[in-house]
């Protein structure tokens, strides 16, 4: 058996630090549980798109953890797929130079006792970049060549509450990729699939494929986008072996719930990345 450990959403910056203290309490709760890799599903900036300070920052951040890391994009960290929450912060061509530039890479593939792990940018599917393509070309190599059971991990969520909701939006991928990407799936021995974004924790079985949503650990949503789900900061243990896969939420003690209205004002400012600077302690 392996355990892998999935942190989310931690929304890291040098110049707005609300969320560094949670940050290095789930750092250090992952380094008590010593699981043989870490995940981490996006957006780890708050200004990624347009800050190449605050990819730096996270990249570092990332060292304080002790397990082999594998990082993937949010809408955060390199920009929304089209039409996305705001026009200037579109995925592109330098958005992605940067995050590349610093991380090396924006997808990874590894083995974990007979599992095949896989982890995509989200933010590519449905934006028409070449890389698209390209990163398209590389998934159906790695599902071409999967014999072994697949966990698959990315930003956003497939779907809210069925693959054959038709609301374009910027809380999961969108109707036409996902279709694409679903049809890649279908016929690979995927088992599961690994999503951040929405701040909550989910795990629901929709046509045969599990749907885990990662929770965040820096802040929540006061209105999930699914009342079932639990509105709960932690991190998540996904162990898989010969018996299948096991995931189980890991509550993080001493995590601050920030609510996200709240610390924005209720109105006052539209992003947090226009909030006044207050560096992390
Ligand atoms: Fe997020
Ligand atoms: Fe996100």
């Amino acid at each position: 058996m392996a355990r892998i450990i999935v942190i989310s959403d931690p929304h890291l910056s040098p110049t707005h630090g609300f969320f560094w203290d949670n940050w290095c309490r789930a750092c250090e709760m992952v380094n008590r549980l010593a699981p043989d890799a870490v995940i981490v599903t996006g957006d780890l900036c708050i200004n990624g798109p347009d800050s190449d300070a605050e990819v730096a920052f996270a990249r570092q951040a990332l060292g304080r953890l002790k397990p082999p890391v594998h990082a993937l994009p949010g809408n955060h960290d390199v920009g929304d797929e089209p039409p996305g929450q705001a026009a200037d912060q579109i995925v592109d061509a330098d958005r992605l130079r940067r995050w590349q530039s610093v991380f090396g890479s924006d997808r990874f593939a590894f083995d974990a006792d007979g599992w095949r792990v896989l982890g995509i940018n989200a933010q590519l599917l449905g934006s028409g970049l070449p890389q698209e393509d390209e990163q398209d070309a590389w998934l159906d190599g790695e599902l071409g060549a999967a014999a072994r059971p697949v966990l698959l991990a990315l930003h956003k969520p497939l779907f809210l509450q069925s693959a054959d909701e038709r609301e374009v939006t910027a809380r999961s991928i969108n109707p036409e990729p996902r279709a694409r990407l679903l049809r890649r799936l279908q016929g690979a021995p995927v088992r599961a699939v690994i999503s951040g974004h929405l701040h909550c924790h989910r795990d629901v079985v929709r046509d045969g494929l599990r749907h885990v949503w990662a929770p965040s650990t820096a802040f929540l949503v006061q209105e999930p986008v699914d009342a079932t789900a639990d509105n709960v900061l932690g991190i998540l243990s996904v162990e898989v072996g010969n018996d299948g896969v096991r995931v189980e939420l890991v509550d993080v003690p001493g995590l601050v719930p920030h609510d996200l209205a709240e610390l924005k004002g209720h109105g006052r400012y539209k992003y947090l990345r226009d909030m006044p600077v207050c560096p992390p302690a």
